[in-house]
Protein backbone atom coordinates (compact mmCIF):
# COMPACT_ATOMS: atom_id res chain seq x y z
CA UNK A 1 0.00 0.00 0.00
CA UNK A 2 1.42 3.36 -0.78
CA UNK A 3 0.71 6.11 1.80
CA UNK A 4 -0.93 9.38 1.07
CA UNK A 5 2.68 10.65 1.48
CA UNK A 6 3.67 9.22 -1.90
CA UNK A 7 0.81 10.26 -3.38
CA UNK A 8 0.72 14.09 -2.97
CA UNK A 9 3.03 16.05 -4.77
CA UNK A 10 3.10 20.09 -4.82
CA UNK A 11 4.26 22.07 -7.81
CA UNK A 12 5.34 26.13 -7.13
CA UNK A 13 6.02 28.78 -9.93
CA UNK A 14 9.06 27.56 -11.67
CA UNK A 15 11.53 29.69 -13.50
CA UNK A 16 12.19 29.13 -17.44
CA UNK A 17 12.54 25.65 -18.18
CA UNK A 18 15.35 24.49 -19.90
CA UNK A 19 17.26 21.49 -21.88
CA UNK A 20 16.54 17.92 -22.58
CA UNK A 21 13.41 15.52 -20.93
CA UNK A 22 13.67 12.06 -22.20
CA UNK A 23 9.97 11.05 -22.83
CA UNK A 24 9.09 6.92 -22.28
CA UNK A 25 7.72 4.75 -24.91
CA UNK A 26 4.09 5.47 -26.39
CA UNK A 27 1.49 3.74 -23.85
CA UNK A 28 -0.40 2.60 -27.14
CA UNK A 29 1.92 1.32 -29.29
CA UNK A 30 3.47 -0.61 -25.98
CA UNK A 31 0.39 -2.62 -25.51
CA UNK A 32 -0.35 -3.60 -29.02
CA UNK A 33 3.59 -4.78 -28.95
CA UNK A 34 3.03 -7.03 -26.21
CA UNK A 35 -0.63 -8.32 -27.30
CA UNK A 36 0.89 -8.81 -31.36
CA UNK A 37 4.05 -10.24 -30.31
CA UNK A 38 2.39 -12.79 -27.82
CA UNK A 39 -0.30 -13.73 -30.73
CA UNK A 40 2.66 -14.19 -33.02
CA UNK A 41 4.62 -17.29 -34.14
CA UNK A 42 8.00 -16.39 -33.44
CA UNK A 43 10.03 -14.20 -30.81
CA UNK A 44 9.43 -10.32 -31.40
CA UNK A 45 12.17 -8.24 -29.58
CA UNK A 46 10.60 -4.85 -28.87
CA UNK A 47 12.82 -1.77 -27.80
CA UNK A 48 11.45 1.42 -25.82
CA UNK A 49 8.68 -0.51 -24.42
CA UNK A 50 6.81 1.97 -21.51
CA UNK A 51 7.57 0.24 -18.22
CA UNK A 52 4.58 1.96 -17.08
CA UNK A 53 1.81 0.59 -14.67
CA UNK A 54 -0.61 0.22 -17.39
CA UNK A 55 1.34 -2.21 -20.16
CA UNK A 56 2.70 -4.15 -16.94
CA UNK A 57 -0.67 -5.41 -16.40
CA UNK A 58 -0.97 -6.16 -19.83
CA UNK A 59 2.28 -7.89 -19.68
CA UNK A 60 0.95 -9.92 -17.19
CA UNK A 61 -2.10 -10.79 -18.26
CA UNK A 62 -0.55 -12.16 -21.55
CA UNK A 63 1.77 -14.42 -19.24
CA UNK A 64 -1.41 -15.43 -17.64
CA UNK A 65 -2.63 -16.15 -20.79
CA UNK A 66 0.24 -18.10 -22.09
CA UNK A 67 2.57 -16.01 -23.72
CA UNK A 68 6.37 -15.84 -22.19
CA UNK A 69 7.54 -12.50 -22.01
CA UNK A 70 10.70 -11.59 -20.76
CA UNK A 71 13.19 -8.46 -20.49
CA UNK A 72 17.13 -8.82 -20.94
CA UNK A 73 19.94 -6.42 -19.04
CA UNK A 74 19.92 -4.00 -21.79
CA UNK A 75 16.09 -3.22 -21.47
CA UNK A 76 14.83 -4.98 -24.75
CA UNK A 77 11.69 -6.84 -24.40
CA UNK A 78 11.46 -10.76 -25.66
CA UNK A 79 7.95 -11.53 -26.59
CA UNK A 80 7.68 -15.61 -27.20
CA UNK A 81 4.46 -15.89 -29.28
CA UNK A 82 2.09 -18.54 -28.88
CA UNK A 83 -0.13 -18.08 -32.44
CA UNK A 84 -3.27 -16.97 -32.66
CA UNK A 85 -4.92 -20.23 -31.34
CA UNK A 86 -2.23 -21.13 -28.67
CA UNK A 87 -3.86 -19.19 -25.60
CA UNK A 88 -4.66 -20.72 -22.52
CA UNK A 89 -7.71 -20.28 -19.67
CA UNK A 90 -5.84 -17.96 -16.66
CA UNK A 91 -6.03 -20.10 -13.66
CA UNK A 92 -7.55 -16.67 -11.87
CA UNK A 93 -9.29 -13.54 -12.96
CA UNK A 94 -7.21 -11.07 -15.18
CA UNK A 95 -6.95 -7.69 -13.24
CA UNK A 96 -5.79 -4.78 -15.92
CA UNK A 97 -5.73 -2.54 -13.08
CA UNK A 98 -6.03 1.22 -14.48
CA UNK A 99 -5.89 0.23 -18.09
CA UNK A 100 -8.49 0.68 -20.08
CA UNK A 101 -6.47 -0.12 -23.15
CA UNK A 102 -4.79 -3.38 -21.94
CA UNK A 103 -8.72 -4.82 -20.47
CA UNK A 104 -10.19 -4.08 -24.32
CA UNK A 105 -7.78 -4.91 -26.08
CA UNK A 106 -7.47 -8.04 -24.82
CA UNK A 107 -11.25 -8.75 -24.46
CA UNK A 108 -10.74 -9.22 -28.66
CA UNK A 109 -7.90 -11.47 -28.11
CA UNK A 110 -10.01 -13.81 -25.72
CA UNK A 111 -12.86 -13.89 -27.52
CA UNK A 112 -11.61 -15.13 -30.64
CA UNK A 113 -9.64 -18.10 -29.07
CA UNK A 114 -11.31 -21.07 -27.30
CA UNK A 115 -10.70 -19.86 -24.00
CA UNK A 116 -12.36 -18.24 -21.01
CA UNK A 117 -11.47 -15.80 -18.67
CA UNK A 118 -12.59 -13.06 -16.30
CA UNK A 119 -11.45 -9.69 -16.37
CA UNK A 120 -11.57 -7.27 -13.48
CA UNK A 121 -9.81 -3.31 -12.71
CA UNK A 122 -8.94 -0.95 -10.01
CA UNK A 123 -11.83 1.27 -9.13
CA UNK A 124 -11.76 3.74 -12.11
CA UNK A 125 -12.11 0.93 -14.51
CA UNK A 126 -14.61 -0.43 -12.82
CA UNK A 127 -16.60 1.84 -13.54
CA UNK A 128 -15.65 2.55 -17.25
CA UNK A 129 -18.38 1.37 -19.94
CA UNK A 130 -17.16 -2.53 -21.53
CA UNK A 131 -20.63 -3.30 -23.64
CA UNK A 132 -19.07 -1.00 -26.40
CA UNK A 133 -16.47 -3.71 -26.45
CA UNK A 134 -18.73 -6.57 -25.66
CA UNK A 135 -21.57 -6.10 -27.84
CA UNK A 136 -19.37 -6.91 -31.52
CA UNK A 137 -17.50 -9.91 -29.66
CA UNK A 138 -20.97 -11.36 -28.69
CA UNK A 139 -21.67 -10.68 -32.48
CA UNK A 140 -18.80 -12.22 -33.48
CA UNK A 141 -19.98 -15.22 -31.41
CA UNK A 142 -18.14 -15.10 -27.62
CA UNK A 143 -20.63 -15.67 -24.54
CA UNK A 144 -20.25 -13.20 -22.25
CA UNK A 145 -21.25 -12.07 -18.81
CA UNK A 146 -20.44 -8.61 -17.11
CA UNK A 147 -21.90 -6.91 -13.75
CA UNK A 148 -25.20 -4.70 -14.51
CA UNK A 149 -24.69 -1.76 -16.73
CA UNK A 150 -21.98 -3.29 -19.15
CA UNK A 151 -19.18 -3.15 -16.09
CA UNK A 152 -16.51 -5.10 -14.55
CA UNK A 153 -16.24 -7.96 -14.10
CA UNK A 154 -16.63 -9.53 -17.66
CA UNK A 155 -16.24 -12.87 -18.18
CA UNK A 156 -15.71 -13.70 -21.75
CA UNK A 157 -15.89 -17.68 -23.00
CA UNK A 158 -14.28 -17.05 -26.81
CA UNK A 159 -15.23 -18.90 -30.05
CA UNK A 160 -12.71 -20.06 -31.95
CA UNK A 161 -13.68 -19.94 -35.27
CA UNK A 162 -15.82 -16.07 -34.44
CA UNK A 163 -17.88 -15.07 -37.29
CA UNK A 164 -16.50 -11.94 -39.54
CA UNK A 165 -18.17 -8.76 -38.84
CA UNK A 166 -18.97 -5.37 -40.51
CA UNK A 167 -19.26 -3.35 -37.77
CA UNK A 168 -20.21 0.91 -37.68
CA UNK A 169 -19.15 2.19 -34.37
CA UNK A 170 -21.09 5.11 -33.15
CA UNK A 171 -17.59 6.91 -31.62
CA UNK A 172 -14.23 7.01 -33.37
CA UNK A 173 -12.42 4.91 -30.60
CA UNK A 174 -9.25 2.90 -31.54
CA UNK A 175 -9.94 0.42 -28.82
CA UNK A 176 -13.20 -0.61 -30.08
CA UNK A 177 -11.56 -1.03 -33.27
CA UNK A 178 -8.89 -3.26 -32.07
CA UNK A 179 -10.49 -5.27 -29.91
CA UNK A 180 -12.53 -6.27 -33.47
CA UNK A 181 -9.43 -6.53 -35.31
CA UNK A 182 -7.88 -8.72 -33.07
CA UNK A 183 -11.22 -10.86 -32.57
CA UNK A 184 -11.53 -10.99 -36.42
CA UNK A 185 -7.60 -12.45 -36.50
CA UNK A 186 -9.32 -16.09 -36.73
CA UNK A 187 -12.76 -15.42 -38.13
CA UNK A 188 -13.04 -16.80 -41.25
CA UNK A 189 -13.58 -13.57 -44.59
CA UNK A 190 -13.23 -10.13 -44.22
CA UNK A 191 -14.32 -8.03 -41.05
CA UNK A 192 -14.85 -4.32 -41.50
CA UNK A 193 -14.91 -1.98 -38.56
CA UNK A 194 -15.99 1.80 -39.95
CA UNK A 195 -15.66 4.62 -37.62
CA UNK A 196 -17.10 7.75 -37.99
CA UNK A 197 -13.59 9.41 -37.81
CA UNK A 198 -10.13 7.85 -37.54
CA UNK A 199 -9.15 7.17 -34.43
CA UNK A 200 -4.93 6.17 -33.85
CA UNK A 201 -4.12 3.57 -36.04
CA UNK A 202 -1.35 1.74 -34.17
CA UNK A 203 -3.09 -1.51 -34.49
CA UNK A 204 -3.55 -1.48 -38.42
CA UNK A 205 -0.37 -0.73 -38.89
CA UNK A 206 1.42 -3.08 -36.13
CA UNK A 207 -0.86 -5.66 -37.77
CA UNK A 208 0.86 -5.14 -41.28
CA UNK A 209 4.15 -5.03 -39.84
CA UNK A 210 3.58 -8.82 -38.61
CA UNK A 211 2.72 -10.17 -41.90
CA UNK A 212 -1.50 -9.20 -41.74
CA UNK A 213 -3.58 -7.92 -44.42
CA UNK A 214 -5.11 -5.05 -43.45
CA UNK A 215 -6.37 -2.26 -45.70
CA UNK A 216 -7.64 1.51 -44.71
CA UNK A 217 -9.55 4.34 -46.44
CA UNK A 218 -11.32 7.23 -45.24
CA UNK A 219 -14.71 8.14 -47.13
CA UNK A 220 -15.87 11.18 -48.34
CA UNK A 221 -17.75 11.64 -44.98
CA UNK A 222 -14.72 11.77 -43.38
CA UNK A 223 -15.43 7.97 -42.01
CA UNK A 224 -12.26 5.49 -41.81
CA UNK A 225 -12.98 1.85 -42.72
CA UNK A 226 -10.54 -0.71 -41.62
CA UNK A 227 -10.55 -4.38 -43.52
CA UNK A 228 -9.13 -7.19 -42.35
CA UNK A 229 -8.77 -10.50 -43.83
CA UNK A 230 -9.30 -13.53 -41.44
CA UNK A 231 -7.93 -16.48 -40.76
CA UNK A 232 -4.43 -14.53 -40.45
CA UNK A 233 -1.15 -15.53 -39.34
CA UNK A 234 1.04 -13.42 -37.84
CA UNK A 235 5.19 -13.46 -37.86
CA UNK A 236 7.27 -12.24 -35.14
CA UNK A 237 8.68 -9.34 -36.28
CA UNK A 238 10.77 -6.04 -33.94
CA UNK A 239 9.16 -2.82 -32.69
CA UNK A 240 10.99 -0.16 -31.48
CA UNK A 241 8.51 1.86 -29.55
CA UNK A 242 8.63 5.81 -29.76
CA UNK A 243 8.79 8.47 -27.24
CA UNK A 244 4.69 9.47 -26.24
CA UNK A 245 3.20 12.49 -27.80
CA UNK A 246 0.58 12.31 -25.77
CA UNK A 247 3.04 12.21 -22.50
CA UNK A 248 5.72 14.66 -24.26
CA UNK A 249 2.33 16.90 -24.48
CA UNK A 250 3.07 17.91 -20.87
CA UNK A 251 6.34 18.96 -21.29
CA UNK A 252 5.30 20.66 -24.30
CA UNK A 253 2.61 23.00 -22.81
CA UNK A 254 4.84 23.44 -19.41
CA UNK A 255 7.59 25.04 -21.82
CA UNK A 256 5.18 27.38 -24.00
CA UNK A 257 3.53 28.77 -20.37
CA UNK A 258 6.46 29.21 -18.46
CA UNK A 259 8.33 32.52 -19.52
CA UNK A 260 11.77 32.04 -21.05
CA UNK A 261 11.72 28.72 -21.34
CA UNK A 262 13.47 26.73 -24.41
CA UNK A 263 13.25 23.05 -24.40
CA UNK A 264 14.16 19.58 -26.98
CA UNK A 265 12.17 16.25 -26.71
CA UNK A 266 14.17 13.97 -28.71
CA UNK A 267 12.12 10.99 -30.82
CA UNK A 268 8.78 11.98 -30.45
CA UNK A 269 5.87 9.83 -32.21
CA UNK A 270 4.58 11.62 -35.41
CA UNK A 271 1.76 9.44 -36.02
CA UNK A 272 -0.82 12.13 -37.64
CA UNK A 273 -3.52 10.54 -35.62
CA UNK A 274 -1.87 11.55 -32.42
CA UNK A 275 -0.50 15.42 -33.36
CA UNK A 276 -3.96 17.30 -33.13
CA UNK A 277 -2.43 19.26 -29.65
CA UNK A 278 0.21 20.23 -31.70
CA UNK A 279 -1.71 21.79 -34.79
CA UNK A 280 -4.04 23.45 -31.99
CA UNK A 281 -0.96 24.73 -29.90
CA UNK A 282 0.29 26.18 -33.14
CA UNK A 283 -2.83 27.70 -34.24
CA UNK A 284 -2.96 29.48 -30.59
CA UNK A 285 0.28 31.14 -31.53
CA UNK A 286 2.61 28.24 -30.03
CA UNK A 287 6.52 28.60 -31.30
CA UNK A 288 7.17 24.06 -31.27
CA UNK A 289 9.68 23.22 -34.31
CA UNK A 290 10.00 19.60 -35.74
CA UNK A 291 13.31 18.49 -36.11
CA UNK A 292 14.88 15.59 -37.52
CA UNK A 293 11.99 14.10 -38.96
CA UNK A 294 12.67 10.70 -39.38
CA UNK A 295 11.36 7.08 -39.40
CA UNK A 296 12.32 4.69 -37.03
CA UNK A 297 11.37 0.99 -36.92
CA UNK A 298 7.91 2.13 -39.32
CA UNK A 299 6.14 4.66 -36.98
CA UNK A 300 7.48 8.76 -37.65
CA UNK A 301 9.52 10.39 -35.09
CA UNK A 302 10.75 13.73 -34.61
CA UNK A 303 12.88 16.24 -32.23
CA UNK A 304 10.16 18.84 -30.73
CA UNK A 305 11.73 22.27 -29.91
CA UNK A 306 9.80 23.89 -27.66
CA UNK A 307 10.13 27.94 -26.60
CA UNK A 308 7.39 29.74 -24.36
CA UNK A 309 4.96 31.65 -26.57
CA UNK A 310 2.05 34.44 -26.39
CA UNK A 311 -0.77 31.93 -27.03
CA UNK A 312 -4.40 33.43 -28.08
CA UNK A 313 -7.54 31.66 -27.39
CA UNK A 314 -9.18 29.32 -30.74
CA UNK A 315 -11.97 26.95 -31.58
CA UNK A 316 -11.13 23.43 -31.12
CA UNK A 317 -13.31 21.67 -34.02
CA UNK A 318 -14.85 18.35 -33.74
CA UNK A 319 -13.44 16.40 -36.35
CA UNK A 320 -10.14 17.02 -34.44
CA UNK A 321 -10.96 15.28 -31.27
CA UNK A 322 -10.02 11.96 -32.15
CA UNK A 323 -6.57 12.87 -33.07
CA UNK A 324 -5.80 14.39 -29.69
CA UNK A 325 -8.43 12.99 -27.56
CA UNK A 326 -5.87 12.00 -24.32
CA UNK A 327 -4.61 16.17 -24.89
CA UNK A 328 -7.60 18.15 -23.64
CA UNK A 329 -6.69 18.25 -19.79
CA UNK A 330 -3.68 19.90 -20.62
CA UNK A 331 -4.67 21.58 -23.63
CA UNK A 332 -7.17 23.44 -20.92
CA UNK A 333 -3.92 24.25 -18.87
CA UNK A 334 -2.57 26.00 -22.12
CA UNK A 335 -6.15 27.56 -22.63
CA UNK A 336 -5.90 29.08 -18.99
CA UNK A 337 -2.63 30.62 -19.64
CA UNK A 338 -4.22 32.14 -23.57
CA UNK A 339 -5.84 35.68 -24.30
CA UNK A 340 -9.64 35.51 -24.79
CA UNK A 341 -11.73 32.23 -24.59
CA UNK A 342 -11.31 28.39 -25.99
CA UNK A 343 -13.75 26.39 -26.85
CA UNK A 344 -12.84 22.48 -27.12
CA UNK A 345 -15.89 20.80 -29.21
CA UNK A 346 -16.33 17.04 -29.52
CA UNK A 347 -15.40 15.50 -26.99
CA UNK A 348 -18.20 13.79 -25.26
CA UNK A 349 -15.95 11.10 -25.04
CA UNK A 350 -13.72 12.69 -22.37
CA UNK A 351 -16.66 11.60 -19.56
CA UNK A 352 -15.66 7.99 -19.95
CA UNK A 353 -12.08 8.29 -19.65
CA UNK A 354 -10.37 7.65 -16.22
CA UNK A 355 -12.67 10.06 -14.84
CA UNK A 356 -14.82 12.35 -15.98
CA UNK A 357 -12.43 14.77 -17.67
CA UNK A 358 -14.33 17.32 -18.60
CA UNK A 359 -15.81 18.06 -15.14
CA UNK A 360 -12.60 17.32 -12.97
CA UNK A 361 -10.58 20.18 -15.41
CA UNK A 362 -13.18 22.48 -15.10
CA UNK A 363 -13.84 22.36 -11.59
CA UNK A 364 -9.92 22.18 -11.09
CA UNK A 365 -9.81 24.86 -13.04
CA UNK A 366 -12.40 26.60 -11.19
CA UNK A 367 -10.61 26.49 -8.04
CA UNK A 368 -7.53 28.00 -9.04
CA UNK A 369 -9.24 31.08 -10.32
CA UNK A 370 -10.46 30.40 -14.18
CA UNK A 371 -13.24 31.00 -15.30
CA UNK A 372 -14.85 27.77 -17.06
CA UNK A 373 -17.83 26.52 -18.49
CA UNK A 374 -19.11 23.27 -19.96
CA UNK A 375 -22.13 21.23 -21.07
CA UNK A 376 -21.95 17.28 -21.99
CA UNK A 377 -20.04 17.90 -25.18
CA UNK A 378 -17.81 20.97 -24.85
CA UNK A 379 -15.35 22.52 -23.07
CA UNK A 380 -14.87 26.77 -22.64
CA UNK A 381 -11.97 27.98 -20.70
CA UNK A 382 -11.15 32.01 -20.57
CA UNK A 383 -7.67 32.89 -19.81
CA UNK A 384 -6.62 34.74 -16.87
CA UNK A 385 -4.42 34.27 -13.71
CA UNK A 386 -4.01 31.38 -11.71
CA UNK A 387 -4.33 31.70 -7.90
CA UNK A 388 -3.04 28.41 -6.73
CA UNK A 389 -2.80 27.80 -3.43
CA UNK A 390 -5.38 24.85 -3.10
CA UNK A 391 -5.55 20.62 -2.62
CA UNK A 392 -6.90 19.08 -5.95
CA UNK A 393 -7.59 15.65 -6.32
CA UNK A 394 -6.26 13.84 -9.60
CA UNK A 395 -9.69 11.46 -9.46
CA UNK A 396 -7.44 8.21 -10.24
CA UNK A 397 -6.39 9.63 -13.32
CA UNK A 398 -2.87 10.41 -14.11
CA UNK A 399 -3.71 13.24 -17.33
CA UNK A 400 -5.55 14.99 -14.70
CA UNK A 401 -2.83 14.51 -12.08
CA UNK A 402 0.31 16.15 -14.55
CA UNK A 403 -2.17 19.36 -16.14
CA UNK A 404 -2.85 20.30 -12.30
CA UNK A 405 1.14 19.65 -11.56
CA UNK A 406 1.70 21.76 -15.07
CA UNK A 407 -0.63 24.24 -13.83
CA UNK A 408 1.05 24.69 -10.80
CA UNK A 409 4.38 25.98 -12.51
CA UNK A 410 2.17 29.26 -13.67
CA UNK A 411 0.29 29.68 -10.62
CA UNK A 412 0.69 32.74 -7.65
CA UNK A 413 0.78 30.26 -4.97
CA UNK A 414 1.70 26.22 -5.53
CA UNK A 415 -0.99 24.27 -6.15
CA UNK A 416 -0.85 20.11 -4.18
CA UNK A 417 -2.19 17.48 -6.48
CA UNK A 418 -3.57 14.09 -4.55
CA UNK A 419 -3.78 10.81 -6.09
CA UNK A 420 -0.42 11.34 -7.96
CA UNK A 421 0.93 7.75 -7.62
CA UNK A 422 -1.57 7.21 -10.91
CA UNK A 423 0.71 9.12 -12.94
CA UNK A 424 2.96 5.84 -12.82
CA UNK A 425 0.55 4.13 -15.46
CA UNK A 426 1.85 6.63 -17.95
CA UNK A 427 4.75 8.46 -17.44
CA UNK A 428 7.17 6.73 -14.68
CA UNK A 429 9.73 9.54 -13.92
CA UNK A 430 7.39 12.84 -14.99
CA UNK A 431 8.04 14.83 -11.80
CA UNK A 432 11.60 14.15 -11.96
CA UNK A 433 11.93 15.07 -15.60
CA UNK A 434 10.00 18.10 -14.99
CA UNK A 435 12.59 18.77 -12.48
CA UNK A 436 15.30 18.43 -14.80
CA UNK A 437 14.31 21.06 -16.99
CA UNK A 438 13.68 23.48 -14.10
CA UNK A 439 10.27 22.54 -12.74
CA UNK A 440 9.92 22.82 -8.89
CA UNK A 441 7.44 19.57 -8.79
CA UNK A 442 7.88 18.04 -4.26
CA UNK A 443 6.62 15.58 -3.25
CA UNK A 444 9.47 13.57 -1.08
CA UNK A 445 9.79 9.75 -2.02
CA UNK A 446 7.24 10.06 -5.29
CA UNK A 447 10.01 11.46 -7.04
C1 LIG B 1 -6.16 4.27 -26.79
C2 LIG B 1 -7.29 4.79 -27.34
C3 LIG B 1 -8.02 5.93 -26.77
C4 LIG B 1 -7.18 6.68 -25.73
C5 LIG B 1 -6.44 5.77 -24.81
C6 LIG B 1 -5.53 4.84 -25.59
C7 LIG B 1 -5.54 3.11 -27.43
O1 LIG B 1 -9.20 5.46 -26.17
O2 LIG B 1 -7.99 7.53 -24.97
O3 LIG B 1 -5.66 6.47 -23.89
O4 LIG B 1 -4.36 2.80 -27.16
O5 LIG B 1 -6.21 2.45 -28.24
P1 LIG B 1 -10.55 5.25 -27.03
O6 LIG B 1 -10.22 4.29 -28.08
O7 LIG B 1 -11.56 4.69 -26.09
O8 LIG B 1 -10.92 6.62 -27.51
Amino acid sequence: MQSQHHDLLISSRAGALDGTMHIPGDKSISHRALIMGSLAIGTTRVTGLLEGADVMSTKDALIALGAKITRDNNGIWHIHGVGTHGMISPQAPLDLGNSGTGVRLLMGVVAGQDITATFTGDESLSLRPMARITDPLVQMGANITSREGGLLPVTIQGNASPLAITYQSRVASAQIKSAILLAALNARGNSVVIEPHASRDHSESMLRHFGTSVRQHIDDRLAHHVELSGEAQLYAADIMVPADPSSAAFAIVAALITPGSDITLTGIGMNPLRTGLLVTLEEMGADITRQNARVEGGEAVADLRVRHSSLHAITVPAERAASMIDEYPILSIAAAMATGTTNMTGIAELRVKETDRIKVMAEGLATCGISVTYDDESMQVTGGSVAGGVTLSAQHDHRIAMSFLTLGLVSAAPISVTGCQTIETSFPGFAAGMNGLGAAIDGGDAL
